[in-house]
């Protein structure tokens, strides 16, 4: 048999990760709950980036530190390769986070008082970042249509008021899963265009498609007018599970508004760390092969998944095109609290709630497949006792 590189790569190690001041596993210390909410993998990075980190830490010396040129020359050949976008350097503006780039982008834009749109259900902080920056938000939901979630682009019209200046878009889309298709993107440029609004545009999961027939565009990349009115924000971090590493980065091609961008920031936002712009860049640079095992992995959790809901009668789940997050419906069971039922049943998911839409839960299948067919024989059993 030939053994293929990425065959190398261990998913499958369940990791001790309590006692680690890891926030997704400190949740239910000293409870016997699996934790598959917040969205980090229970995997090692890729060796190559262990590897930079411990050289880097052999250095020794660990000062102020500005961002590579290396870096920003393999982030610009990784958007040209991968999306044919080229990009120039001074575009690109370093963060230590995404959620820090869309609570800086709800403050460069408009006004106090000023609206901001977004369509639910949605990852929280895209809910909190417009009241935090003293803005209203302006909610439209999707709705599912053929067992796919859509955006409702006539309702999404009709909630646009004078004061909206702002469309927060995730894309991929978290909780949902879905990758967006160029018409899709282009029916929300045009509208965005229609209506003067810039897009904030969590692109995060973007290396997460799972579908094979699916493939992600940064609908920056889709005419010059969305370019200019568009802020892409982007990380390695879920990628490459490195978000403790806190480094990540808006493009924003339009120079008043990276301006504006940058005047939000200005001393409040820190620079990104010595051992972020290390990961990052090697990442970037050496990381495809641990990246495409990491999504033949996850595509077999995601089916170990659907093969379990199709057991929990009242369950379903639209396809997860993208992310390692199953967006379940628990409506039909009539459960109350589908979160603190399956925590009685020793599995921690994420409340629908938070992300506006109860009656939901959000699985995390990026874990080993042994622990994850743990979590969902404990969900089976729970779900059978219902009545
Ligand atoms: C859509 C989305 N944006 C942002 C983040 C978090 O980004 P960061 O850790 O860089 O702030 C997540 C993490 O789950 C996410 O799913």
């Amino acid at each position: 048999m030939i053994m293929k590189k990425r065959d190398l790569f261990d998913f499958d190690t369940v990791l001790e990760r309590r006692g680690t001041a890891s926030l997704k596993w400190e949740k239910y210390k000293e409870q016997d709950i699996i934790p598959l909410w917040v969205a980090d993998m229970d995997f090692r990075s890729p060796p190559v980036v262990i590897r930079a980190l411990q050289q880097r830490v052999e250095d020794g010396v660990f000062g102020y530190t500005i961002t590579p040129d290396a870096l920003n020359a393999s982030v610009m050949k990784m958007l040209r390769t991968q999306y044919a976008w080229n990009v120039k350097p001074e575009w690109l503006v370093w963060l230590p986070g995404l959620v820090t780039g869309l609570n800086v982008a709800c403050r460069a834009v408009g006004e106090d008082g000023d609206d901001v749109i977004t369509a639910v259900p949605i990852y929280p902080p895209f809910l909190s970042a417009p009241e935090y920056s003293r803005r209203n938000i302006i909610k439209v939901s999707l709705h599912e249509d053929n067992n796919q979630w859509q955006f409702d682009f006539d309702r999404l019209e009709e909630s646009i008021t004078a004061a909206t200046k702002l469309f927060l878009l995730c894309s991929p889309q978290n909780p949902v899963g879905r990758v967006l298709t160029i018409e899709e993107l282009t029916t929300l440029a045009a509208i965005c265009q229609q209506y003067d609004i810039v897009i904030c545009s969590d692109e995060i999961h973007c290396d997460l498609i799972l579908d094979r027939q699916k493939y992600h565009v940064p609908i920056a990349t889709l005419n010059p007018d969305a370019a200019a009115r568009t802020i892409t924000l982007m990380s390695p971090s879920k990628t490459f599970n490195l978000p403790g590493l806190s480094c990540a980065f808006a493009v924003i091609p339009e120079k008043n508004l990276r301006r504006s961008f940058k005047n939000a920031m200005a001393g409040i936002v820190p620079r990104v760390n010595a051992a972020g712009y290390t990961a990052a860049q090697t990442a970037f640079e050496e990381g495809a092969d641990w990246h495409a095992a990491l999504l033949d992995y996850l595509r077999g959790n995601l089916a170990a998944v659907e093969q379990a809901i199709h057991q929990m009668p009242g369950l379903s789940m639209a396809p997860v095109e993208a992310t390692y997050l199953a967006w379940i419906d628990m409506r039909a069971t009539g459960v109350k609290n589908p979160a603190a039922f399956f925590e009685n049943a020793g599995v921690g998911l994420q409340d629908g709630i938070e992300f506006d839409a109860p009656g939901f839960v959000r699985l995390n299948f990026g874990c080993p497949r042994s622990l994850l067919e743990k979590a969902l024989d404990r969900m089976i059993t729970a779900v059978a006792k219902i009545r």
